[in-house]
């Protein structure tokens, strides 16, 4: 099936700093907001269950809650485990009030 933007979130809805969790499309997303730049990526870490927007962004790593395994949110890199694979990332980009990802 071809990708398509479709809207996540409201640009407002994004502090900097901080990640936003949204379901879209039946995927959870976290979207952050880092020097006026905005980045998504899949929200459940791909080592067990928990939701990166309740870990802790700290420049473009995020932390996971439960493990503190570290993902890089530009890449889904994994930065430190005990994940092992990346998680996902979405193409992100503003359109006036609207954060849209390619989905
Ligand atoms: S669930 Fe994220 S590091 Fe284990």
């Amino acid at each position: 099936m071809e990708k398509t933007w479709i809207k996540v979130c409201e640009t407002l809805d994004v502090q900097a700093d901080a990640a936003f969790a949204c379901e879209v499309e039946g995927r959870m997303i976290a979207v952050y907001q880092v020097d006026e730049r905005h980045f998504a990526t899949e929200n459940v870490c791909p080592h067990a269950y928990a939701l990166l927007s309740d870990g802790w962004l700290e420049g473009i790593e995020i932390e996971c809650p439960l493990h503190g395994a570290r993902f890089d949110i530009t890449t889904g890199a994994v930065l430190e485990g005990p994940a092992e694979c990346a998680v996902k990332t979405y193409p992100v980009r503003i359109e006036g009030d609207e954060v849209q990802c390619l989905l």
